[in-house]
C-alpha cells in the first residue's frame, strides 16, 4: 500500500474497490478526461489500491507508450503535490490494458476471465463506453455474452445519444436489451460541474431565493454557454450535428431544468429526475420567431463544404406551468464569440411601486448572476444610495461571492465527480431515459425548422448574429464579464 493511501479516507468521499473498465480506453475522450479524471481521485485517496482500471481497445499499445500519451494530460495533477509522481506510478499498477475486438469478440473472454477473479455482488464492476455510438450495441451483446450484464455491472455512455428523437430510442433500445435502467449512467458532463452541482445548493438550501423564484417576481431568465474556440478538428463530425444537437437538447436544457424545477422532496436520483422531467414536458413548443440560428465567418472554410450547420443557436423557450407562467428563459450556445463564459442570469421584476421618484434614475433591475465558468460564482445586483452629500442618489452595486477566493479549493472536473459516483451507484447527476427523449420531443421540432433555416452569418469574436429574440422587450442579452476584466 502506498503511503498516501495509508492515510483516512474521509467517509464521505469514500467510493466502493470496483473495476473499471474504459472500452475505447486508449482514445481521445480517455487520455484527455477519464484518466485523468481518475488519477486526480486517486491523488484524492477515493481510490483504494483494491480499485482496477481496464483500458481496452482493438489494438492496445504497451504501458510505456500509453504512460507517455497519458503525461500530458495528467500536468495539473503531477504538479499538485510533492508526491504526485511517485503516485503516478501507484496508479498505473492499478492500470490493465487489455485488448479487446468489440465487433468479433476477441478477448473479450480473457478480460471477463481477469475481471471474474474478483467478482461478486458488493464489487462493482463498471463498463464505460467510450467508443462510437454505433458500437454500443455491439459492445452491451459482447459483454452480456461473457457473463458480465449481472446487477453489479453498470453502464456509463455519453452523448451523442442518437441525432434525433427517434435513433436516441434505437440506442437506447439496444442498451435496455442488455443492461436495466437502474445500470445505465448517461452522462451529460455539465451536471458533473461544481457549480452546476450548486445551483441545486443556491436553491433548495436557502429560502432567500427560493421565496422570490416564481413568475411574481422575475422577470425573465438568460442562460448563456458562449465558447471562443471554433470547431476545430472536429468540423467533420460536428457538422452532422450543430449547436442545437451538440449543446442545446442536452448541456442547455439540463441547466434550464435545474433553474425551473420545483424542489424534489429529497435529494434523491429519482425524486430530482422526476422534476426536471416535469419542466422538460411543460417546455412550449417554439415558434419559428422564437428561434435564432447562426453560422461564425470561417465555418465553411474549416469545414471545406457548403453547410447550413448552426454553429449558434438561440432560443426564447416557455414553460407552461404555474410558477412560469408568461416568463421567458432565454437560452444561447455558440462557438467562436466573444470569450468563454457560462452564465445564468435571473432577471427580478421591478419594484411595484417606485417611493423615490427620481429625476435621474439610472436604476437596473436585480439581478442574480450565477457564473459557471471561468471564475464560479455568484452576484447579486443591488442598488444602494451613492455615498456622501447630495441628497438621495441610487447606484447600483453588487454583492460578489466568488467561489475561488472564498473557498480556496480545486474544483474537481465534472469528470471526477461522475465517475466517483458510476462507483457508488448514485444516479442523481445522470440522464433518465424519459429524461433525454423529452428533450428530443422538444428539439426536433426546431430541428427541423433549422433543416430549412439559412443560419445568420456572425463575425468571429462576436456574440453571434444580431439579435431578434429581444424585439419588442425593454431588455437584451447581458454579455458575460471576460475573464480578467472585473
Ligand atoms: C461538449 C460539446 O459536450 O461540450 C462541445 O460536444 C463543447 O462542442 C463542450 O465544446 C463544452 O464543454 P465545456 O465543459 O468546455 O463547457
Amino acid at each position: 500500500m502506498s503511503a498516501l493511501h495509508q492515510k483516512k479516507i474521509p467517509d464521505s468521499a469514500i467510493v466502493p474497490a470496483s473495476d473499471y473498465v474504459i472500452f475505447g480506453g486508449t482514445g481521445d475522450l480517455s487520455l484527455r478526461k477519464i484518466v485523468p479524471a481518475l488519477f486526480w481521485r486517486w491523488l484524492d485517496r477515493q481510490l483504494s489500491d483494491e480499485f482496477r482500471i481496464y483500458l481496452s481497445a482493438r489494438n492496445v499499445p504497451s504501458l510505456d507508450d500509453f504512460t507517455n500519451a497519458l503525461r500530458p494530460f495528467c500536468e495539473e495533477a503531477l504538479a499538485s503535490q510533492d508526491d504526485a509522481e511517485v503516485e503516478f506510478e501507484n496508479f498505473l499498477s492499478i492500470i490493465n490494458l487489455v485488448p479487446v475486438n468489440i465487433l468479433n469478440g476477441e478477448g473479450a473472454e480473457a478480460l471477463a476471465a481477469s475481471l471474474k477473479e474478483r467478482f461478486s455482488p458488493e464489487r462493482p464492476c463498471i463498463f464505460y463506453l467510450a467508443v462510437a455510438p454505433s458500437l454500443f450495441g455491439a459492445s452491451c451483446q459482447l459483454i452480456q455474452s461473457v457473463g458480465l450484464s449481472e446487477p453489479q455491472c453498470r453502464l456509463v455512455v455519453e452523448k451523442p445519444l442518437g441525432s434525433d428523437g427517434t435513433s436516441a430510442r434505437q440506442i437506447n433500445d439496444e442498451l435496455l436489451a442488455v443492461f436495466s435502467e437502474e445500470q445505465i449512467y448517461r452522462i451529460d458532463h455539465y451536471l458533473g460541474k461544481e457549480t452546476v452541482q450548486n445551483l441545486m445548493a443556491l436553491r433548495f438550501a436557502n429560502v432567500l431565493f427560493e421565496n422570490q423564484w416564481t413568475n411574481q417576481n422575475i422577470d425573465h431568465v438568460q442562460i448563456t454557454v458562449a465558447e471562443d474556440l471554433g470547431v476545430g478538428q472536429r468540423a467533420a463530425y460536428y457538422d452532422k450535428f450543430g449547436a442545437l444537437r451538440d449543446m442545446v437538447q442536452n448541456h442547455l436544457l439540463q441547466l434550464l431544468c435545474l433553474v425551473a424545477m420545483e424542489p424534489p422532496a429529497k435529494f434523491q436520483a429519482n425524486q430530482v429526475r422526476d422534476e426536471k422531467l416535469r419542466v422538460l414536458r411543460a417546455l412550449r413548443q417554439t415558434k419559428p420567431e422564437d428561434v435564432q440560428l447562426g453560422q461564425y465567418r470561417d465555418y465553411l472554410e474549416e469545414l471545406g463544404a457548403p453547410s447550413n450547420t448552426e454553429t449558434y443557436a438561440a432560443l426564447r423557450c416557455y414553460i407552461d406551468n404555474w410558477r412560469w407562467a408568461g416568463v421567458p428563459f432565454y437560452i444561447r450556445t455558440g462557438k467562436k464569440l466573444t470569450m468563454r463564459a457560462s452564465e445564468i442570469i435571473i432577471t427580478f421584476k421591478q419594484s411595484p411601486h417606485d417611493i423615490f421618484d427620481l429625476a435621474d434614475d439610472t436604476r437596473t433591475p436585480n439581478r442574480l448572476v450565477i457564473r459557471l465558468q471561468p471564475q464560479e460564482g455568484l452576484r447579486l445586483q443591488l442598488t444602494s444610495k451613492a455615498p456622501g452629500p447630495g441628497g438621495m442618489r441610487l447606484l447600483p452595486s453588487e454583492l460578489n461571492l466568488s467561489f475561488g477566493d472564498t473557498f480556496d479549493q480545486r474544483l474537481p472536473d465534472a469528470y471526477e465527480r461522475l465517475l466517483m459516483d458510476t462507483a457508488r451507484g448514485n444516479q442523481t447527476l445522470f440522464m433518465r431515459l424519459d429524461e433525454v427523449l423529452a428533450a428530443w420531443d422538444f428539439v426536433d421540432p426546431i430541428l427541423k425548422h433549422a433543416a430549412d433555416t439559412q443560419p445568420a452569418i456572425y463575425h468571429t469574436s462576436s456574440m453571434g448574429p444580431a439579435d431578434s429574440l429581444f424585439a419588442n422587450t425593454e431588455s437584451d442579452w447581458i454579455t458575460p464579464v471576460e475573464e480578467g476584466a472585473s
